[in-house]
């Protein structure tokens, strides 16, 4: 790919989704574009860009987004989160209601943590009105948190006995598992771009947006946050991935400690 190719292709990407591929990220872009190349058996990048233009239906944009995406997760990856909402946030609570948005869910695994965690914390959980809206732009992911199994290695930042209690054997053979069912339904997953218009109307409760806003510049992030507040409930908490400070950042909302923040 020449450097002018390169610079065409960051810029379509930074419009469609906001992600900024610039710095360094050449040959990482590279190898995943060339695996597509040669599956649709094209040799060169500006045949590819022609083809991208042509694609009436978006499916080959779907495509490449889902390529160029990192969705590196893990089950409670940035613990203090879990910790907050387990001490902080659930005991205060004077409805037994939650509307939670994970955003960015990736495969998952931050999703199900939630329900987790809310299954442990809340007394008579079962009878609470909880949902979980899960989105991601990447459809690949999707799937895999729609089926909901996972390999056993993954499992390791589980308590074992959460692990025993929320998980069932999927396939033995290949040591996986599978969320249960008490928990899936839970969780509803979506597909959404953050730069397009959000057709939800919340109110949400907290809004987990974490690992995601790394990869916009300043404005994009400052223009998501603010869509995000518009759609909290007041007094609702927004985490954001602890590399992710918005300090310095134009935002309404009030500091509560790293990575989390109030309406
Ligand atoms: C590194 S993962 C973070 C997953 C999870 N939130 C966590 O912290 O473990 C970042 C996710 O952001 C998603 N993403 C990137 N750009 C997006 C956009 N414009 N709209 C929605 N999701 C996006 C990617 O597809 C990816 O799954």
């Amino acid at each position: 790919m020449s450097p002018q190719q390169f610079e065409k292709l960051c810029r379509r990407v930074y419009d469609l989704c906001g992600i900024n591929l610039k710095t360094g990220k050449e040959e990482l872009v590279h190898s995943r574009l060339n695996k597509r190349l040669s599956a649709l058996k094209m040799d060169t990048f500006e045949q590819y860009f022609h083809y991208l233009d042509n694609d009436r239906e978006g499916k080959e944009v779907i495509w490449m987004i889902d390529a160029l995406t990192t969705n590196k997760t893990s089950f409670f990856r940035e613990i203090r989160h879990f910790e907050f909402l387990r001490d902080r946030i659930l005991p205060n609570l004077r409805e037994k209601k939650l509307r939670i948005w994970s955003a960015a869910c990736s495969s998952g695994e931050e999703p199900y943590s939630i329900t987790m965690m809310l299954a442990e914390s809340l007394p008579n959980f079962q009878s609470w009105d909880i949902r979980i809206l899960a989105t991601d732009i990447c459809t690949k992911v999707l799937e895999a948190a729609n089926q909901a199994v996972y390999s056993a290695d993954l499992l390791e930042p589980i308590p074992p006995a959460w692990r025993k209690k929320y998980f069932v054997p999927a396939d033995e053979a290949k040591m996986t598992y599978r969320i249960v069912p008490e928990l899936c339904r839970l969780v509803r997953f979506g597909r959404l771009n953050f730069m397009d218009r959000f057709p939800m109307k919340g109110p949400f409760d907290i809004i987990f947006c974490r690992n995601a806003m790394i990869y916009f510049d300043r404005p994009t992030q400052e223009n998501l946050v603010g869509k995000f507040y518009e759609l909290l409930a007041p007094g609702g908490y927004l985490f954001v991935g602890h590399s992710e400070s918005l300090t310095g950042a134009n935002h309404r909302y009030k500091y509560i400690q790293p990575a989390t923040y109030q309406k």
